[in-house]
């Protein structure tokens, strides 16, 4: 184990640094078996969708990636699967619960308090889902970093133990979100968690916009595509941006 790296148990390591969790566990996957996790509360390098960067917030967030290497019905549909192992975690320990933006942004208060970035690893097979959660930056962190729909936890009123929680929040994550679940996930897909999903995503009913696009959100189909119903018939979008009326601003 190299330097700053300390075992939490097998299967979950905690990190006091590193440049993104996700690229840190792509360079170390042999170390990792058929599903570990790796965490810290400062990085260096984070990453997030669609090539943007995660700002760092040193101590007053978690980073934390999940490898998967068993084989999975329906990969593609691993962002959405994330964001409700990430929301039940969320509502276990601080009986909050979040709602989610399509594909995989967790929201409190209709401002955005995870992001997640699931990539496949240089293996071919194994698959990253990378989760970044705002713990307890304050407002001057999200105003300089020019992030206005950026939240943490803390700011929405939520009571948060930077010493506990994110030790707490990584085991439960890997154990409950991911390990348990993947039993029925991995064999039959989105299909047994669509209808929770559906209960949490912000976008349905709604009019949004996406590459291409623009009409009411009426779905979210078996392969974890939104379905939109547009002017000239109905659109399912599997990928890039979808903004929602009244959601980050969106109009
Ligand atoms: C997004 O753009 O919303 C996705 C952000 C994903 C950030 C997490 S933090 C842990 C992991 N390591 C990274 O470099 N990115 C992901």
């Amino acid at each position: 184990m190299e330097a700053g790296a300390d075992a939490v148990n097998e299967s979950v390591r905690y990190l006091t640094e590193t440049d993104s969790t996700n690229t840190w566990a792509k360079a170390h996957l042999q170390e990792f078996g058929p599903i570990g996790a790796v965490y810290t509360t400062s990085q260096t390098a984070g990453r997030g969708r669609l090539g943007r960067t995660w700002v760092d917030a040193p101590g007053k967030a978690l980073y934390y990636t999940v490898v998967l290497k068993t084989p999975l019905v329906q990969p593609s549909t691993l962002p959405l699967f994330s964001s409700l192992a990430v929301a039940e975690a969320l509502e276990q320990r601080y009986g909050v619960q979040c709602r989610i933006k399509w594909p995989n942004d967790l929201l409190l208060n209709g401002k955005k308090v995870v992001g997640i970035l699931c990539e496949g690893a240089p293996d071919g097979h194994s698959l990253l889902s990378g989760i970044g959660i705002n713990l307890a930056q304050d407002q001057a962190y999200f105003d300089a970093a020019g992030l206005p729909y950026g939240t943490s936890l803390a700011l929405q009123g939520v009571k948060v133990d930077l010493d506990t929680d994110p030790e707490w929040l990584a085991q439960y994550m890997t154990d409950f979100g991911f390990d348990r679940a993947l039993y029925t996930y991995e064999v039959e897909g989105f299909a047994p968690y669509r209808d929770r999903y559906k209960a949490l995503c912000v976008n349905l009913g709604r009019p949004v916009t996406f590459d291409g696009g623009c009409g009411t959100a009426v779905d979210v189909d078996e392969e974890g595509r939104l379905v939109v119903q547009t002017d000239t018939g109905e659109t399912r979008v599997f990928t890039g941006e979808v903004s929602v009326r009244g959601i980050y601003g969106a109009v």
